[in-house]
Order: C-alpha cells, then structure tokens, then sequence
C-alpha cells in the first residue's frame, strides 16, 4: 500500500469537535498520510437534500479509508421541516448517512474492541467476600453489520403473498388468522457467504493479536436456522484456525455471565441484532461512550468511528468538554487496519498512561453531569485531554 489518504468524515455536532483531535493524534505518532475531507450530514440534508452527497461517496470509493465522527439523525417529519425551503415537496426523504455508507459499500464486519484501562473510574468492579475488585477486559465484539434483523424485510399488514408463504410453516398456524394491521413481522435474514466473512474475520484478528479462543454468540437452541448456519460454518472455520479455541454462548446467558466474568471472553462474534446488545453491553463495562471505538469493514472501504452520537447539547460549548478518546481508539483502529499495528499501539499505550495517572479527566470520567461548568469542577478540556495523550506520546520517544 504506498502513501494512505484518509477520508476525514467529521458530520455533525461533537463529530467536528473530535475529529480534528484524532488527526492530531495520527499526525504526531508520524502517521504518514493525506487526510482530505469530506461532507456528509445534517447541513448537506438541509441545502443539498441529501446528507450523504455524491461527492463523499466517490471519495471514499477512491481512498477506501474514512474517519467518521458523529451525525445528527431526525425523524422523518421533523427532517422534512428543517429542509430549506427551496428544496420541500421535492421528494427528498431523510435517511441516516452512516447505515446507508455501511450498506452503500458493504461494510458488513463491524468491530468494536472493549478493553478498560487501569485507573478508569468508569470501570466495572465486582464485589467479592471481602470487599470489591475490578476484572480487566479486553473483548473484541465482531457484529455482522448488514443483515439478520436488521435486514429490513419488514412489514406491517404483510401483503397476500407473504402470508400466504409464512402460512407454508406449520408454526404459522396460531397467527393465520390475526387481521394484517395487527400483524408485523421481521425476517431474520443471514447469508451463509456473511457469516464466512465476519468469523473468518473474528478468527484472523485473533490470531494476529494473540487472542485464544472466539466465542458465537447467538441462539441456536431457538434460531435453529440462522443461528445453526452461524455456528456450522464457525466450526468449519474454527478447522482453518485450530490454534484457537472455539467457544459458543447464548445471548441471554451471555448477558448474565457478563458481569460475572467478562475478563473471560476475548473475541466474541454475533450477528447483527445480538451484536449491537453485547457490544454495548461489553462497552459499558470500560467506559461506556467517552471510550466505546469502533471499526466498519468491508471487501474494499472501510471506516472507522466512535459508537456515540454528535451530543447535540455539547457541540456549541467553547471550550468542548467531550472525551476525545473514543475518537482516538478508532484512529488506532484505522492504523491497525492498515498494518501500522506499532502506532496503534503507541496510541492505546498513551492513552492507558494518562487513565492510569488520572491527572486529566473529561466530565464523564468524574460522573459529572455535562455542561459549561465542569471546567469549573476539575473536568478536563477536549483539547486538554488530547495534549496530555499527545505529551506522553512525546515522553516516550
Ligand atoms: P449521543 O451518543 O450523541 O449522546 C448521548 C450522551 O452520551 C450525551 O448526551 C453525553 O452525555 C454522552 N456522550 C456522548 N459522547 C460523548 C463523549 N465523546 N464524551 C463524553 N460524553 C459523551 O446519543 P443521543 O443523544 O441519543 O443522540 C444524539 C444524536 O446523535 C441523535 O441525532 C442521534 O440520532 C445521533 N446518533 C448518531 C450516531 C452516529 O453518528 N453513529 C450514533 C448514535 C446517535
Ligand atoms: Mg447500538
């Protein structure tokens, strides 16, 4: 790969406060690389009628590599009335720009690392005999971004056709007769050529970094079918990869034994529905969404974004209270991606030492409600915390 350029995709709100942090981050640890960037949002919503123009699409199509920070999503009617009013009655209709990137280029594995830092007051601890202790994480959660539930083969009022398909299953039985405006359903929907993509993956990224074991996540005693397929081809896939244990959870237990012992899970895999419930879960227990980064990856483009919203209430405060680091975990990720793994490390490593000394800490990291005045309470700034990742950075050359 000769010289990267970086799709910079700041959105809306604290997406634009963040996103210049991270490229300071990449720049100092001497990431070699162009960053253009590149619209996409709310305001190309309201003046061009379109949040994820053209234009934006092409450039991460040439460069393959997006930075993406945070957009501001409305419901349907309440977009319509914030459209300049040129462009209303138009036929223009909102939709999110960010699940229409991951489908527009197939970002079907998505990963979100969770790993907690020594030092973090916002880690989880568990009580014990005598007294408290605090499990160290570090689960990687791949979610299959692009199907299962989230498909989007749904209705209400399924048409003729449909029902008379689901009335091909005897199980359709107790439902044939409930009139269609009180009946919805959503298809379940996995590819046996996804869940190839995402475990071989979850597998290759655990052998890279030293991962034992990947652990499915899903249902297969109920979801017979599509989380049968998941588990057949992991173990077909596991055969490719017999340095790594495979092991399989329920979801449901998952989510009871996560408190119990989340320092025993390493890789996890699920599909998307069970993915979004783990990974925030995971997520939760080393920060929440001041620290949750994340990773969509396809064949070609992949973009890399902290999973927290654009914080509308935070994005005029001057100076930004934010936490950068999510930001900044998922610039490590896009180093990772593009095999610049020492820089990625350097990152996560600076990071871990300012947590761990605990002199700089945004509002969230004190549990201070957000606002103007938690500069005042000791809170650190956005930049602040960003110099002080930048200053140990600096320490360690
Ligand atoms: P949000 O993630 O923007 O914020 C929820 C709360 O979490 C904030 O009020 C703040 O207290 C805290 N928070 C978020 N990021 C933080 C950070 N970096 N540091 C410290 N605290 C942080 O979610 P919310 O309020 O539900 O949604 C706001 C907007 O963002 C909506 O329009 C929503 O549609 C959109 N959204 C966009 C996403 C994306 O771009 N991928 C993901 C989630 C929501
Ligand atoms: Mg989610």
């Amino acid at each position: 790969m000769g010289r990267p350029t970086v799709v910079t995709l700041p959105g809306d709100g604290i997406g634009k406060v963040i996103t210049p942090e991270a490229i300071r981050v990449l720049r100092a640890v001497g990431f070699d690389a162009d960053f253009v960037p590149a619209d996409i949002g709310w305001d190309f919503w309201v003046n061009e009628g379109n949040p994820l123009p053209e234009r934006t699409v092409e450039l991460l199509a040439k460069h393959r590599l997006g930075l993406f920070g945070a957009i501001t999503s409305k419901p349907k009617a309440e977009a319509a009335a914030e459209l300049s009013p040129q462009l209303r009655g138009k036929g223009f209709s909102y939709f999110s720009p960010i699940v229409a990137l991951r489908q527009r280029f197939n970002l079907d594995v998505c990963i979100r690392p969770c790993r907690s830092f020594t030092g973090n007051p916002l880690n989880f601890i568990r009580r014990t005999r005598n007294g408290f202790e605090e499990p160290s994480v570090n689960a990687v959660i791949f979610r299959q971004n692009t199907e299962g539930l989230y498909s989007g083969v749904e209705w209400t009022n399924p048409p003729e056709a449909v029902r008379s398909a689901l009335a091909l299953h005897p199980k359709f039985k107790p439902f044939a007769k409930v009139p269609g405006e009180d009946l919805a359903v959503s298809a379940r929907i996995i590819t046996r050529s996804a869940c190839r993509r995402i475990l071989d993956a979850a597998f290759a990224y655990a052998r890279r970094f030293g991962y034992s074991s990947v652990t499915v996540c899903e249902k297969p005693n109920v979801l017979r079918e599509t989380s049968g397929m998941v588990e057949e081809e992991a173990r077909k896939i596991q055969k490719e990869f017999n340095d790594i244990t495979l092991r399989s959870t329920n979801i449901d237990a998952q989510m009871m034994w996560l408190t119990k012992n989340p320092e025993d899970y390493g890789v996890v895999v699920a599909t998307n529905l069970f993915g979004d419930v783990v990974s925030d879960a995971f997520a939760g227990l080393v920060g929440g969404l001041g620290f949750a980064c994340s990773g969509n990856i396809g064949a070609e483009v992949a973009v890399f974004e902290p999973t927290h919203g654009s914080a509308p209430k935070y994005a005029a405060l001057d100076p930004p209270i934010v936490n950068p680091i999510a930001m900044i975990l998922s610039a490590a990720m896009l180093l990772d991606h593009v095999g610049e793994e020492d820089k990625a490390r350097r990152i996560r490593q600076a990071v871990a030492a300012v947590v761990r000394e605990g002199r700089v800490r945004t509002y969230d990291m004190l549990r201070l409600p957000g606002g103007p005045d938690v500069i005042r309470q000791g809170a650190a700034t956005t930049t602040q915390m960003t110099d002080a990742i930048l200053a140990q950075l600096d320490s360690e050359d």
